[in-house]
């Protein structure tokens, strides 16, 4: 499990309609002309636009239909989720905080268009997502538990506390796995928690299916972040589309820190199969298992 996975031709059609579907969205909400602050909206497409694996979108759309729901129902709420994640990109790459120049395989935000106007654009797609989550054309009932998801897990409670955490350990040798795992739990997990969430709503699930979405949100959220840490030790830019060493540089306290590279992935693997074993309680889950085995071999 440990090794590169290589998707089958229906898993890779199957992720690739989603993703055309996401992108095509964005886009559409992304392309507004002429505004006399044409800049900031610039810099929201600009970020928005230029790649990006659109996991936490693939996984609202994955839950909603294991729960045999009908994606036309998640899709704004998915784009919603993809735009507030790329806002935490941009902010998360800002000189005051891990200070990177690329992104996503090209400049980042305030490299391109100055902190200013980035920090604006970060604030701006936050507030989008919200207006167009509450314009999302599904019952108010579960348009207000979308939102609720959305708040919940991407503010002080979820994304932002972790963000939080992830400076006050900067440079801590005292660190422990516990508070380590916390810090992944909220900064990265917590908005994996609202893509599963999400899908679960937007597809009707039953009690049993909220809680194995969660399951596998909680884990595959703290083995996608471990990951991403192995990868900031051994990637490569290229393929990764960012630059790598950021960790040592910030002095970040990372699962590599702690257990070297080895015991880091043997950890990620741990989760994935903990991920899996939840996804195995959906009928259809073939392809969704696939994917997850996919993201734990991912170079990129
Ligand atoms: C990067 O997320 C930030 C982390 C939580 C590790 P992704 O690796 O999903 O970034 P994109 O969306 O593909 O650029
Ligand atoms: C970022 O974690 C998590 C966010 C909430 C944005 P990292 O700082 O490790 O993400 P990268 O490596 O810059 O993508
Ligand atoms: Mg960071
Ligand atoms: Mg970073
Ligand atoms: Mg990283």
């Amino acid at each position: 499990m440990n090794n590169k996975v290589v998707l089958s031709e229906d898993a890779k059609r199957h992720f690739e309609s989603y993703i055309n579907l996401i992108n095509v969205t964005l886009d559409d909400y992304l392309s507004v002309r002429g505004l006399p602050y044409q800049i900031v909206a610039d810099a929201c497409k600009y970020s928005v636009e230029n790649g990006g694996k659109r996991l936490r979108p693939i996984i609202v759309l994955e839950f909603c239909k294991l729960c045999k729901g009908n994606i036309a129902d998640a899709i704004s709420f998915a784009c919603a989720l993809e735009m507030i994640h790329t806002y935490s990109l941009i902010h998360d790459d800002l000189p005051c905080m891990d200070n990177d120049i690329f992104r996503r395989g090209q400049e980042s935000c305030h490299k391109k268009f100055g902190e200013d106007y980035a920090l604006l654009a970060g604030d701006a797609l936050l507030t989008y997502a919200f207006q167009i989550a509450s314009n999302a054309g599904v019952p108010p009932a579960k348009t207000v538990r979308c939102i609720r998801a959305l708040a919940n897990y991407a503010g002080i409670f979820g994304m932002i506390g972790g963000q939080t955490l992830d400076i006050q350990n900067e440079g801590r040798k005292d660190l422990t796995l516990e508070e380590l795992a916390e810090t992944h739990r909220l900064k990265t997990g917590a908005l994996f928690r609202a893509a599963a969430e999400i899908g679960c709503i937007t597809g009707n699930a039953t009690c049993q299916q909220y809680d194995a979405a969660r399951i596998f949100a909680e884990n595959i959220g703290i083995a996608f972040q471990i990951i991403d840490d192995v990868l900031d030790v051994i990637g490569n830019p290229e393929e990764l589309g960012k630059e790598v060493g950021q960790d040592i540089e910030n002095d970040k306290v990372t699962y590599v820190t702690l257990l070297g590279v080895e015991g880091a992935k043997k950890l990620a693997e741990k989760h994935t199969e903990k991920a899996i074993k939840a996804l195995k309680t959906f009928e259809n889950a073939e392809l969704a298992i696939e994917g997850t085995k996919y993201l734990l071999g991912r170079t990129f």
